[in-house]
């Protein structure tokens, strides 16, 4: 059981934040399927301020990121940047629920704050794993952002920037000390970017070395891997990303094995009603074009592993609504 701020999560099960991946429906399935937090898309800070001046949007993106509903909480929104000011203001807009492009009924539970993403764009602003390189920033960006709100302020990092700085610890000391309620490590340097490897030596130093909780993160696929990363790391639970894509199912699989049982899949039938019932809901929100563009890769990774799943996703690529994807997924479902 994980406590921070007033929220607990029993299991201490979280969907890591997946740009592109992470919407609304998809947080909402693996909830349903025992992820007990879940964190949204990556949020530009200053992509959400600036938009707050400008006259025209009616309808910003960033701000439907950034948008909650009632009943996909306890979550955090992600945040990312590398100008305290910034970091604070965009904080401090989420957290009284009122900017240009706001859906959401209800405030986060919490903030979370990119220092782990791995990409050149981000990193060449001195955002994301950038700021592993810069402790003191990190720590004034970490102390702006919990000045701003009265949530929890959440922190993801990875183990280093490269093999020759792995400074997970003095990060999570410097988190902590900067007002940090929880942290989650991505056992990988930057270098690494998704490469096999995580180093859960470096998790748990991490977890030895602060008082507030750990979120484990990296090459978590089966209940098996949860179970072995918690056993090895000594942290307080797991955070799982690409394992949950196509695979909300996991966080059910982990639960149980946290329990002592073991688990049993639904049906191949019953996984693609679900899958649909995202689908509908990702059109529900984004409108039909997006919704279906966005959509696909979701299909595909619902269909892998099962015979078949090659063909199927090359129709799921040229489908051109949400009826032919229904049609193909039926199909293949049948078989
Ligand atoms: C498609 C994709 C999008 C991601 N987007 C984010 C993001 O927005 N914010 C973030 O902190 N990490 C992001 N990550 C990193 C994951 O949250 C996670 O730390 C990483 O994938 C390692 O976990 P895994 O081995 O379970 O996949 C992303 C990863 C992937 C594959």
């Amino acid at each position: 059981m994980i406590k921070f701020g007033n929220i607990t999560l029993p299991y201490g099960l979280a969907l890591a934040p997946l740009a592109g991946v992470s919407d609304r429906a998809f947080r909402r399935v693996c909830r349903a399927c025992g992820a007990d937090f879940s964190v949204s898309e990556m949020v530009s800070a200053k992509a959400l301020c600036y938009e707050q001046k400008s006259k025209k949007a009616t309808r910003s993106v960033t701000g439907l990121l950034a948008s909650v509903h009632a009943d996909e909480t306890p979550m955090a929104v992600q945040i990312f940047g590398h100008e305290p000011e910034f970091m604070a203001e965009a904080a401090r807009l989420i957290t009284a629920n009122d900017y240009i492009g706001c859906v959401s009924e209800v405030p986060p539970s919490a903030i979370d704050i990119n220092m782990g993403c791995p990409v050149k764009k981000v990193t060449g602003n001195g955002e994301g794993s950038a700021l592993l390189k810069d402790p003191a920033l990190a720590g004034r960006i970490i102390e702006a952002v919990v000045k701003a709100t009265h949530l929890p302020v959440t922190v993801k990092i990875r183990a280093g920037w490269d093999k020759d700085s792995i400074n997970a610890t003095e990060m999570a000391r410097v988190a902590e000390a900067s007002g940090a309620a929880m942290l989650c490590i991505h056992g990988r340097t930057r270098e690494q970017m998704y490469e096999p490897g995580v180093n859960r030596q470096v998790i748990a130093d991490v977890k030895a070395a602060v008082n507030i909780p750990v979120l484990g993160n990296g090459d978590i696929y089966t209940a098996a891997d949860a179970l072995s990363m918690i056993e090895e790391t000594g942290c307080d639970g797991v955070m799982i990303a690409r394992g949950a894509m196509g695979n909300p199912w996991i966080f059910s699989e982990v639960r149980a094995a946290l329990a002592g049982k073991t688990y049993t899949y639904p049906s191949h039938t019953e996984r693609f009603e679900i899958a649909l019932a995202q689908v509908r809901e990702m059109i529900e929100e984004k409108g039909e074009r997006v919704g279906v563009a966005e959509a696909k890769k979701h299909l595909a990774w619902y269909c892998h592993g099962i015979e078949g799943a090659a063909a199927t996703r090359s129709r799921i690529m040229q489908a051109s609504g949400y009826a032919e994807l229904e049609k193909i997924i039926r199909e293949f479902a049948d078989q």
